[in-house]
């Protein structure tokens, strides 16, 4: 049924102060049913916040959110949904350890029992298993949430949104941890919410999957609005300077020097259901990529090699000697091995603490001076280093992390196992997330660990032009296994060449 009812969501002349940044600045705009508007802009730019203001879970200082010209009353969360306007938080929220059901299902059940009405479980699980369907899980929802991958959890977060049948949903890079499968497949869900008469508001970094699913995009720069244009008229450049401000820059890495030194060695590292009979070699400076979908297994065996994880059998060896790696200290410690995990904020920062706190914590040994005591002034330094190195947008070095937008909290763990100084290091997924402009940066960071700095990367990627444009060497894995292995030092083969030999080792 198609209704005009509540058919324009306009914000008018928001502003939103936070300690130290003006995080959106007179922000006017308008969004309408039936159509899909996004909403693109550097990270800190201000997209997460305009969206929470709108779904009612920060005030803003100035302006108004309205249906249809008339204002609002937006208190917290509750009241959004009352106005059936719903999100998918760009964070995961869910609760660990309750089911999947009691998750989906959350909000109602509280309503429920607020007025004393009795809960019919099996409804509640029939319910949740229809919008599971919906986004393609095949999971039980009994299951408890704690055990499931970040791409499983995303797409709970989705189904949630999508059973409150809100009129206006929200997505805030619902796509940064899915497969280009599950997005595909989501993208399909999102079009039939448009046919449906829903308003989507789309936030992501990936400029082609905004072109091909969006029909308008705005675009937010240091919490101003830009402009919106409609996407039938605008091309990849155009949206990139509207963000940054400028001509995008293209890089373009050189060859590689072959160097025969081992610096890690996997020889028939298995872990049962995780990944099977795992061999390769990591040569001094060298960024070895591996490439797989989402799920190939690539998580779990970086995981096993710094001992954050366990394996059932195989050895690994770091500079030719076995390594008995028990957790990511010893990895680290003991054999100069860092893991930057894909999973970030669970698992790469203490988010109340600092930005400074969060980079300097591994490497604090290094900033010992005399008598033992903290050089504090050395700590700074370093940290405003990288700060600087990564453009890390942040308004100064005692700021929490957990108050800088997602693609810096990402910078930030990145730079604090560059800090660690490790020979070895892992990256897992390092750009999701992360802005046209960062992207570069972190490319180059990596570029230069592995060309100047003589250190070896492991480089896990789901992102085909970014693990060829940096790889020296692609690993490509598929259900937990490798399935063929491509050089890439002369760099004599085009992308497409690349990525036509890459696709048919998964398919
Ligand atoms: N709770 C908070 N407390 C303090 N500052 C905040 C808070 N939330 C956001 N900010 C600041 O507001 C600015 C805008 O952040 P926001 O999260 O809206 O950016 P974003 O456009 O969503 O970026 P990203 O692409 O990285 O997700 C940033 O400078 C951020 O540090
Ligand atoms: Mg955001």
């Amino acid at each position: 049924m198609q209704t005009t009812e509540g058919h324009t969501l306009e914000v008018r002349n928001i502003t939103k102060i936070f300690p130290g940044v003006r995080a959106l600045n007179d922000v006017s705009l308008k969004f309408s049913r039936g159509e899909i508007h996004a909403l693109m802009g550097e990270n800190g730019a201000g997209k997460s916040t305009l969206l929470k203001i709108i779904t009612g879970i920060y005030k803003p200082d100035d302006g108004q959110v309205c249906i249809d010209g008339k204002p609002l009353k937006l208190h917290n969360f509750e009241d959004a949904v009352s106005y059936d306007i719903n999100i998918v938080n760009q964070e995961i929220q869910l609760i660990p350890e309750s089911t999947i059901a009691e998750n989906m299902m959350l909000d109602r059940i509280k309503r429920y029992s607020r007025y004393g009405i009795f809960l019919n479980w099996n409804r509640i699980n029939a319910e949740a298993e229809k919008y599971l369907d919906m986004v393609g899980l095949r999971l039980s929802p009994l299951e408890k949430v704690n055990k499931l991958t970040a791409a499983q959890k995303q797409l709970i977060q989705i189904a949630k949104a999508l059973s409150s049948k809100s009129k206006y949903i929200f997505f805030d890079e619902p796509t940064s941890s899915l497969t280009q499968y599950e997005a595909e497949s989501l993208f399909r869900l999102i079009r039939k919410l448009k046919e449906e008469n829903h308003g989507i508001i789309f936030v992501s970094h990936k400029i082609e999957e905004v072109l091909s699913l969006c029909d308008k995009i705005s675009v937010l720069r240091d919490g101003k609005y830009i402009r919106t244009e409609d996407c039938k008229n605008i091309t990849r450049q155009d949206i990139v300077k509207m963000m940054i401000g400028r001509e995008e820059e293209i890089d373009n890495f050189g060859t590689f020097d072959r160097n025969d030194d081992v610096v890690l060695r996997v020889e028939h590292l298995s872990r049962r259901e995780f990944f099977d009979d795992i061999s390769f070699e990591l040569h001094r400076g060298e960024i070895l990529g591996f490439y797989g979908l989402i799920g190939a297994g690539r998580t779990e065996l970086a995981r096993a090699i710094v001992g954050a994880d366990r394996h059932d059998s195989g050895k690994i060896y770091v500079n030719g000697c076995l390594a008995e790696i028990r957790n990511m200290q010893d990895a680290l410690n003991k054999y100069g091995v860092g893991y930057v995990s894909e999973n970030r904020k669970e698992e790469g920062l203490i988010l109340p603490f600092s930005v400074s706190d969060n980079i300097t914590m591994p490497s604090l040994k290094q900033y010992r001076g005399a008598g033992g005591l903290l050089d504090l002034k050395k700590l700074s330094d370093a940290s405003k280093g990288y700060i600087e190195n990564l453009r890390i947008k942040t308004p100064g070095l005692a700021t929490a992390v957990e108050t800088l937008s997602g693609g810096n909290q990402q910078k930030v763990s990145i730079g604090k196992w560059l800090a660690a100084g490790c020979d070895i290091l892992i990256i897992d997924e390092p750009t999701v997330g992360v802005d046209v402009g960062a992207k570069r940066n972190i490319h180059n960071v990596i570029w230069d660990l592995a060309k100047r700095q003589g250190k070896s990367v492991i480089l896990i990627s789901s992102d085909m032009p970014e693990i060829i444009s940096l790889a020296h060497r692609i690993i490509v894995m598929k259900d937990y296994k490798i399935m063929g292995e491509m050089l890439l030092f002369n760099r004599d083969k085009t992308y497409e060449e690349i990525s036509y030999e890459i696709g048919s080792l998964i398919v």
